[in-house]
């Protein structure tokens, strides 16, 4: 099996292609300088050269509150270069693993999202994710979308190193605390996704660490773990507004690993104690 992963630079591409080496599976991880994704010809040239089995695309405008001033460059990115890569799978008889994100969702759900709820996103980052679902399942039979939520990882910028550079700086830090989810850990969600392209049970997954919390809640075992001696305050949504709208709800209901037989991955807390010691 030769797998392609894009942006491999990115925290999680760089942890998935770290899995896929470990594991001895024949790849190349993508980045900016192979090709642009929005070069839909550099694209095609190059995978098409490569021809793996399978394309995990991890590469994606992320930048959730610039996107609302960069719409047209986030949905080049987001959706029509992810169209495009599907396209260049179906060519080469490629399977294709998308990953996707909460933010497809607007957060007023009481409980879990399960893998049938109707999308409807609220923030130009989720709408052009969700466009790019929409890509792939209209163009390839053979697909996996895994969606997450609130990545860290080793490799790349994220709230959990956030928190740890301003709990250097302050005693005290405002945490939003009436946004529920959870987090995923990178180098957990690596191997399963190594495992899910290796068999054909294609469809829509959500894979997130276990447990939900808070981002202050979150904030809060972040501070524990390393001990530091930061203050937490609780606010609301309201109270720290920001240029893109976020749903309140981002809990995803893991039932389409089990009934699948994939395992789940560990706690949240387990995980953040993990890669924090590490
Ligand atoms: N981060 C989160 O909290 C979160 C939550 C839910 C879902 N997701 C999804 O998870 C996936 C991985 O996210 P991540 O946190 O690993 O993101 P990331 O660290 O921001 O990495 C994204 C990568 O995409 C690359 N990229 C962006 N535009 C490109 C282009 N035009 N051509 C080639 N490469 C391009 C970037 O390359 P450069 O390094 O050169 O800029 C970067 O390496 C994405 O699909 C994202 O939507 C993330």
């Amino acid at each position: 099996m030769k797998v392609l992963v894009t942006g491999a630079n990115g925290q999680l591409g760089y942890d998935v292609v770290k899995e896929l080496q470990k594991q001895n599976i024949e790849c190349y991880g993508a980045v900016r300088k192979d090709f642009d994704i929005v070069d839909f010809e550099a694209t095609e040239k190059f995978i098409t050269n490569y021809k793996p089995d399978v394309v995990i695309h991890c590469a994606a405008y992320t930048s959730v509150d610039k996107a609302e001033d960069e719409q047209g460059l986030c949905y080049l990115v987001n959706a029509s270069a992810t169209e495009n890569i599907a396209g260049i799978c179906k060519k080469i008889n490629a399977k294709m693993l998308y990953i996707s994100t909460d933010y497809v969702f607007d957060g007023t759900k009481n409980g879990f999202y399960e893998v049938d709820d109707k999308p409807n996103p609220i923030n130009v980052y989720g709408k052009t994710k969700l466009l790019g679902e929409q890509a792939v399942q209209k163009i390839l039979d053979k697909y996996f979308i895994v969606r997450i939520s609130w990545v860290f990882g080793e490799h790349g910028n994220n709230f959990v190193k956030t928190m740890l550079r301003l709990g250097k700086e302050r005693k005290e830090i405002n945490v939003v605390a009436d946004q529920y989810g959870s987090p995923t850990y990178t180098a957990d969600l690596a191997p399963l996704l190594v495992e899910m392209i290796q068999t054909d049970k294609y469809g829509i997954y959500y894979a997130t660490n276990k447990g939900v919390c808070t981002w202050a809640e979150f904030a809060e075992e972040i501070f524990k773990i390393v001990g530091m001696d930061v203050k937490v305050n609780h606010i609301t949504t309201a109270e720290y507004p920001t240029r893109a709208q976020r749903p309140m709800n981002s809990r995803l209901s893991k039932k389409s690993l089990q009934i699948n037989n994939f395992k789940y991955l560990k706690l949240w807390n387990d995980a953040l104690r993990q890669f924090l010691n590490r």
